[in-house]
Order: C-alpha cells, then sequence, then structure tokens
C-alpha cells in the first residue's frame, strides 16, 4: 500500500506525541517528535550558557548551531526513538520544566528553525512518516495527505503533563505548569516565524474528553479513509 505523510499539530500537552506513537506503532511509519529538536537545542544553549537566567546569547548560539547534530535512535523497549544530541542520549533532561520554560524562545529563532525544519523534511522524503509539531501541517509538509490539529483546555493539558513530570519525580507544582502550558502557548501562537496555526485543510480534534482509546479509534478511522483515498 503507498505510505502517506501524517501531520500532528497543536497546543502544548494535547497527546500529539501519544497518538502519534500509537499511530507510527500501527503502520509501521517512522515517528518524529519535531519538538525534542527544539528541546534539544535548547539543551545545548544551556549547556553553553548562551542562555543565562534573564539573558539569551542569541547571536553566539546562532554562531554554534552548526556544532548541533541531532539524531533519533530506536529504543526497543521503550517502543519509540530517542533523541540524540551530538552522540550522547539526551531523552530524559529535554523534558524538564526548565527546558520547557525557555523551548518556546529559542523556538522562536529563524535561524534554529531555518535548520531544523530542512533536517525535518529530510526524514520525511520517503513519506511513511508521523511528525508532530506546531507548524507540520503548515511548513515542514504543506502537501501532508492527512494533517490533525490537536487541542483541549489549558487546565486538562496542565493536568497532564503535571502528572507526567511527578511521576518521573520531578519537582514541580500544577501552577507553574499550568503557567508554562499558557505562556508557550502564546509564544508559539504569536511569533513571527511559522506561529502555530491549524492549515486550512487540518482536521481539529479537541480531547478533552475523550479517552486514549476513544482518541485512537477515531484518528485511525481518518487514516484508514486516507490509505484508501491514496491507494
Ligand atoms: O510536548 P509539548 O507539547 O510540551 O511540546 P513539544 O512538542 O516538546 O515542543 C516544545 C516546544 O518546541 C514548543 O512549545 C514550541 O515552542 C517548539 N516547537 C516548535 O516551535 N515547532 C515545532 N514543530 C515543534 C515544537
Amino acid at each position: 500500500m503507498k505510505q502517506i505523510t501524517i501531520a500532528i499539530d497543536g497546543f502544548s500537552s494535547t497527546g500529539k506525541s501519544t497518538v502519534a506513537k500509537q499511530l507510527a506503532k500501527h503502520l509501521g511509519y517512522i515517528y518524529v517528535d519535531s519538538g525534542a529538536m527544539y528541546r534539544a537545542v535548547t539543551w545545548f544553549a544551556m549547556q553553553h550558557h548562551f542562555i543565562e537566567k534573564d539573558h539569551f546569547h542569541i547571536q553566539d548560539l546562532i554562531s554554534n548551531l552548526h556544532k548541533i547534530t541531532i539524531s533519533f535512535k530506536f529504543n526497543p523497549e521503550l517502543g519509540f526513538a530517542e533523541v540524540y544530541l551530538n552522540g550522547k542520549n539526551i531523552e530524559q533532561q529535554i523534558r524538564t520544566l526548565e527546558v520547557s520554560s525557555f523551548v518556546s524562545q529559542i523556538a522562536e529563532i529563524s535561524e534554529v528553525r531555518e535548520l531544523l525544519v530542512k533536517q525535518q523534511q529530510k526524514m520525511g522524503e520517503c513519506k511513511g512518516i508521523v511528525m508532530d509539531g506546531r507548524d507540520i501541517g503548515t511548513v515542514v509538509f504543506p502537501n501532508a495527505e492527512l494533517k490533525l490539529f490537536m487541542t483541549a483546555s489549558a487546565e486538562t493539558r496542565a493536568k497532564r503533563r503535571y502528572n507526567e513530570l511527578i511521576e518521573r519525580g520531578d519537582n514541580v507544582s500544577f501552577k507553574e505548569v499550568l503557567h508554562n502550558v499558557q505562556s508557550r502557548d502564546y509564544i508559539d501562537s504569536h511569533r513571527e516565524d511559522s506561529p502555530l496555526t491549524k492549515a486550512n485543510d487540518a482536521i481539529e480534534i479537541d480531547n478533552s474528553n475523550m479517552s486514549l482509546e476513544q482518541q485512537f479509534n477515531k484518528i485511525r478511522q481518518l487514516v484508514e479513509t486516507k490509505l484508501q483515498e491514496n491507494h
């Protein structure tokens, strides 16, 4: 059967990566978490002190972007690919609230976006890919056969992210997680370069009141229809 490209965009913590992983497994497609790439650049900037408490050394980061190599390696135990920065597995490090608190400002930098979008487009050259992010259906794969736009209320999303962080053993409060979710939503939707917006041909899915199973079944049906159309 002909393979298609599936683009999943939406606000933070809308469960994009959960459904993207389920779909990739179901279809035998590659799954790429584009947010992990922006988080990896943020981690790099923190390690090199290009990010300090109240100051970003943007020009220094831009001139050092050539030193960044991001790759994904499938971990069979986890069932998905983990992100590597210059050969080092940084999957755990990039999921902290601290990285989340800086990532949207790093993602506003056009030079960063240009570098990552090129790599993302290369990964999708042969189709058979599910990618999630903020600009996948609008900028990275504007011709994707299936585009989904995921939404849920800010409180629902913050609750999900708070539980994930607590489960990891991170010491965070619900209030700061909610603040992070809301502030990233704002920056991501208002930036000049590739703001988060629903592509005209994307299908909106509000999963505030959907179980994971209901959500997967609904999306699986959409995929089946697209696969038939592109047969
Ligand atoms: O998983 P979560 O919803 O927390 O976010 P993520 O997918 O890990 O993305 C982290 C951040 O990277 C977002 O808040 C955006 O600022 C940025 N991002 C982006 O600008 N473009 C993408 N395609 C993916 C992520």
